[in-house]
């Protein structure tokens, strides 16, 4: 495909491409009939920026801080378990594009590169993604090695009591126990069909690795095992209680992920949490819920001011991330959006694609009329039905 790459629209379409068809459904897939999924990208188009014409706007800054991060935008890249598998050493590509455009990359629990590897790239600090596993004793000691190799911001994900069901995984047979995954280490002759994606990863390179659970994973296991294995080991027991524990363990920047009501982020600022991402974990769990961007402005509400506030899913431009801003989040994160654009040109797709969202964000405020991240204000946009 000849196509230069602009938006995360054409990333996704050239990931199709490359990627064998598990692959790029995993990715791209949501819960059940997708229907949040839909939504979360939907209701940003009934967020209308109200144009501000004849201010100075000759230079505009979108950097701007986020849980003790200096970031050269709101947005951070959205943990995404596998997401090394999608080209060679995935996870390295992406951390690398991101020091570049001076934002946090966050590494999920389930990643194919470790923290260590991660930490390796360069000085810039990453955040580090939790699932609350059942042997606490492993918590505490990957908690340990986060904070040893520099990460200071730990993101707790908090809406994954149960791994929702996709119709997509099953269908292509890695869902549901049994499965390609499962093939994956033993060698990728099935997938002969995608040389490109084969050249990337490396057909004689290492194998797939189980990052950063690699050291507790019975010996021998393969991918499908390795997933079964994960599966018993998230705790589905985990009350606000165990938050309190967690804030004792950790002393960093503590996030949660995953609130999709008000009285959900009271209850995480009652724990203790130093910002909250209003998230439906990108329409891969509960299907049918509000799009998070819906919930955003009562969150903002309901948490005290001292608490920041994310939100993801859906954010696909800096456009986006300016109409999230303007409806009171201090930042975004994106999942797929990296996730494509690292498919489909490795760390050069991911550096061009946070290029295009920072000027993306810089045009919106300059027609919008404000020249700081700060003066981003609710009244800079509209929803569709009120008085424009
Ligand atoms: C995710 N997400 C996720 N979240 C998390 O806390 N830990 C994880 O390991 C994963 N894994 C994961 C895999 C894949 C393939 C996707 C697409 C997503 C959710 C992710 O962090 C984020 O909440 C959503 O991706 C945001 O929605 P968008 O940007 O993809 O629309």
């Amino acid at each position: 495909m000849n196509l230069v790459p602009v938006s995360v629209g054409d990333y996704r379409r050239i990931a199709e491409r490359k990627l064998p068809r598990f692959l790029f459904d995993y990715v791209d897939g949501g819960a059940y009939g997708e229907v949040t999924l839909a939504r979360n990208v939907a209701d940003f188009a009934g967020i209308v920026p109200r144009q501000r014409v004849m201010r100075d706007v000759s230079s505009v800054e979108t950097s701007t801080r986020l849980a003790g991060t200096d970031c050269a935008m709101p947005l951070a890249l959205a943990p995404v378990g596998m997401g090394g598998m999608l080209a060679r050493r995935a996870e390295i590509q992406a951390k690398r594009a991101a020091d570049a455009a001076g934002v946090p990359f966050t590494l999920s629990t389930v990643s194919i590169c470790s923290l260590e590897e991660i930490a390796a790239v360069s000085d810039r600090p990453f955040w580090f993604q939790l699932y609350m596993l059942r042997d606490r004793g492993v918590v505490t000691e990957i908690l340990d090695r986060a904070w040893a190799v520099g990460v200071r911001t730990l993101v707790f994900t908090v809406d994954l009591a149960v791994v929702g069901e996709r119709y997509r995984d099953i269908r292509n047979g890695i869902a549901g126990g049994t499965g390609r995954w499962g093939q994956l280490r033993s060698g990728p002759l099935s997938y002969l069909s995608h040389p490109r994606w084969l050249w990337d990863v490396g057909v004689t390179g290492k194998p797939h690795t189980f990052g950063n659970l690699a050291a507790y994973v019975p010996a021998a296991t393969n991918p499908t095992q390795y997933r079964e294995w994960v599966g018993r080991q998230f705790d589905a027991s985990v009350t606000w209680e165990d938050i309190a524990w967690l804030r004792q363990q950790w002393k960093g920047q503590l996030i949660i992920k995953g609130v999709l009501s008000p009285e959900d982020g009271i209850a995480a600022a009652r724990a203790g949490a130093d910002a909250v991402i209003v998230s439906n974990h990108g329409g891969r769990q509960l299907d049918g819920v509000a799009s998070s961007i819906s919930m955003l402005p009562q969150l903002r509400e309901a948490v005290p001011d001292t608490v920041s506030v994310l939100m993801d899913g859906g954010v696909r431009s800096g456009l986006d991330m300016f109409r999230a801003v303007a409806l009171g989040a201090d930042g975004v994160m994106i999942g797929r959006p990296w996730a494509y654009a690292v498919a489909a040109r490795g760390e050069a797709g991911v550096s061009a694609m946070l290029t295009a969202f920072a000027r993306e964000m810089s045009v919106a405020m300059a027609l919008c009329g404000v020249t700081s991240v700060a003066d981003i204000s609710r009244d800079l946009v509209a929803l569709e039905g009120d008085n424009r």
